[in-house]
């Protein structure tokens, strides 16, 4: 089957209600977590895209029985020494971030080295930013270059606790120091620019030995060694980061409506919503609802009347840093010039993403200026395509392959979209979905 997709119409304008998958980062989580309890755990509504079955993979291959079904996913843990570390294990993350730098943390101990693979794109990325860390814990971890995948870990029984300040506001990283210090005697204390939580709510909700102190900017958690993880049953909520697209497309739109239902609307992930009203979308969330201390919402979307610039600050920057390829074409679309800046962390993604967010609008005849962590974007509200545009990207980035379907459905023009499947690893029903409005 063809991996290139061909958008050659507008869609028309639409009010439906959709349902979007399973949200990512809590997919991937409750497999990690789960694998270390002691018992039978079960999640509905896990996302079964490529990154998280390259999870249950991983856990898989430490010895955990693992059973997938349409309905419900159920993960048989051994307690928390139950991984079984064999020779010669690799462990192949394939495109994911989350799993290649969340499962070293609690990988320290492992008595027999492990390796982490990964693809193309998940190769060029920055792993340096946990081996520092987990190698202060006394674990001994080696990269390619001393900053890529392949990744050797080899554990220890002799770990240490650490004082770690996390500057770059990955929530990956924190996580890996989290999982760690969880293995860890003593008391870890990690000092974090904010980022997403979901790690540090599983381990409230799991009673697991943790304190959080919230500041303005940065948090400080305190971690002791965990005694045991209880198990975890989890209704996981829909994804922001997969609702987001559907979002942008009725703000494009004229004269459209949608509801997202049951969308994770943690405050560390809703930067989108913040971002977008501020430009002028009309958005709201209904049925707001706390499941084991994650918010979720239906959220509701009307087409505006105009759309503004934005001075984006960046104190918004971290809960809508995976969206921000998405928010440039509102940007592109709106009356003035948007800016958006202290923005390095995005070239460090599945591709360097500042670059392909204003590649794209540049075919699209809008002006940018790009510094290596700003944009500036120079919309045009009577945007209109006329022309072909073509995206490969080599790096196959699922969020660079739906921002094009997006545009091409907004905005027109003949887009030639290449690497259909990239879609895989977070989203593999987005085109189902797209399809479902056009009926
Ligand atoms: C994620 C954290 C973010 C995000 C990624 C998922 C997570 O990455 O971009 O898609 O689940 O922890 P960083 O940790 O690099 O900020």
């Amino acid at each position: 089957m063809s991996n290139i997709i061909i958008v050659k119409k507008k869609i028309n304008d639409y009010r439906k209600k959709i349902i979007v998958s399973g949200d990512k980062s809590i997919s991937i989580r409750w497999v990690l977590f789960a694998s270390l309890a002691k018992g039978v755990s079960m999640a509905k509504n896990i996302l079964k895209s490529e990154d998280v079955l390259a999870t249950i993979d991983a856990v898989r291959k430490l010895g955990i029985k693992v059973i997938l079904k349409k309905n419900f996913c159920k993960i048989y843990g051994n307690g928390l020494e139950g991984y079984v570390y064999k020779k010669n294990i690799t462990i192949n993350a394939q495109n994911s971030g989350t799993l290649s730098r969340l499962l070293p943390g609690f990988l320290v101990n492992c008595t027999h080295p492990i390796k982490i693979i990964g693809d193309k794109s998940l190769s060029r990325r920055d792993f340096k930013r946990i081996l520092v860390p987990l190698n202060k814990f006394g674990a001994n971890i080696k990269l390619k270059n001393n900053k890529n995948l392949p990744l050797i870990i080899n554990g220890t029984s002799n770990l240490n606790p650490i004082k770690f300040y996390e500057k770059k506001g990955s929530a990956q990283c924190k996580s890996a120091v989290i999982f760690a210090g969880l293995r860890t005697e003593g008391t870890t204390i990690v000092k974090a620019k904010k980022s997403r939580n979901h790690t540090e709510l599983m381990c409230k909700h799991l009673k697991l030995p943790i304190t959080i102190k919230k500041n303005k900017t940065h948090d400080e958690i305190k971690i002791q060694k965990a005694k045991k993880i209880n198990l975890i049953d989890y209704n996981i909520p829909s994804d922001i980061s997969s609702a987001a697209f559907f979002i942008v497309l009725t703000a494009l739109m004229k004269n459209s409506k949608i509801t997202i239902k049951n969308v994770n609307i943690n405050q560390s992930r809703t930067g989108v919503i913040t971002i977008l009203k501020q430009m002028g979308v009309k958005i709201i969330f209904q049925n707001k609802k706390i499941y084991k201390g994650e918010k979720t919402a239906d959220i509701k979307v009307e087409s505006p009347k105009r759309l503004k610039h934005i001075n984006c600050p960046i104190s918004l920057n971290s809960g809508a840093i995976d969206e921000f390829l998405i928010i440039f074409l509102v940007a592109a679309k709106a009356n003035g010039t948007s800016y958006f800046k202290n923005l390095s962390e995005l070239n460090q993604k599945e591709s360097p993403r500042l670059k392909w967010g204003s590649k794209i609008l540049n075919m699209m005849g809008i002006r940018t200026i790009t510094t290596i962590d700003s944009i500036k974007i120079f919309g045009n509200p009577h945007l209109k395509i006329n022309k072909k545009i073509i995206i490969k990207n080599y790096l196959k980035d699922h969020r660079v392959f739906m921002t094009s379907i997006i545009a091409a459905l907004s905005l027109g023009g003949e887009w030639h979209i290449h690497d259909k499947n990239s879609i895989n690893s977070s989203f593999p029903n987005f085109l189902k979905i797209i399809n479902s409005l056009k009926k």
